[in-house]
């Protein structure tokens, strides 16, 4: 039983043929850049949300957690995302404020992924994030927080169809 479950994963497919080229050489310094450009190639290539990715914290005693969000902005402030300071995400980044966020966007072979610091965004800026939420209908959430990653690293990669994936890093 577990030994046909295992050959049929071992038999799915994995990325398609035609994958999109990448030339770290060309690739513009700000990574933030990067990121713009490979959402609007994803897309254009028809990827359903690119803006989801999951996103790891742990707490104090260094237990991992994930889960998908939503990316809400890049700015000078870091990669934004937001959910309520009350949830199991929030308590650990009060006790623990690092995460990492990681993109996969299949149809293209395409995965980014973002460690580093996070910060809390301004009462403000959280309120308004809540009111342009679809259910949000003029309520107010004193818990709903907007946090932005401050990253340290970001690797963009690029599988290829000869199996020589393609890493482009920047440390910050
Ligand atoms: C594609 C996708 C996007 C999501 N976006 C958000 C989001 O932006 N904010 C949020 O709080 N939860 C979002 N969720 C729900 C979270 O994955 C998670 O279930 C919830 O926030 C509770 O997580 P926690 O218990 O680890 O704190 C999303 C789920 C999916 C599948």
């Amino acid at each position: 039983m577990s030994d046909s479950f295992r050959r049929r994963l071992r038999a799915l497919p994995d990325f398609p043929e035609d994958l999109p080229a990448f030339d770290p050489a060309g690739a513009p310094a700000d990574p933030q850049q990067l990121f713009r450009d490979w959402l609007d190639e994803a897309l254009a290539a028809g990827v359903r949300q690119p803006h989801a990715f999951s996103l790891a914290t742990a707490d104090a005693a260094g237990n991992l957690s994930s889960r998908m969000l939503i990316l809400k902005n890049l700015d000078d402030s870091g990669w934004h995302f937001a959910t309520a300071r009350s949830s199991r995400k929030g308590r650990e980044l009060a006790a623990n404020p690092r995460a990492a966020m990681n993109f996969y966007w299949a149809e293209q072979g395409r995965q980014i992924r973002v460690a580093g610091a996070v910060v809390l965004l301004s009462d403000d800026a959280s309120a308004r994030d809540w009111a342009e939420r679809p259910s949000a209908g003029g309520s107010a959430n004193p818990d709903w927080q907007l946090y932005a990653l401050q990253p340290v690293e970001i690797e963009f990669w690029q599988a290829d169809p000869g199996r020589r994936h393609i890493r482009h890093r920047y440390d910050l």
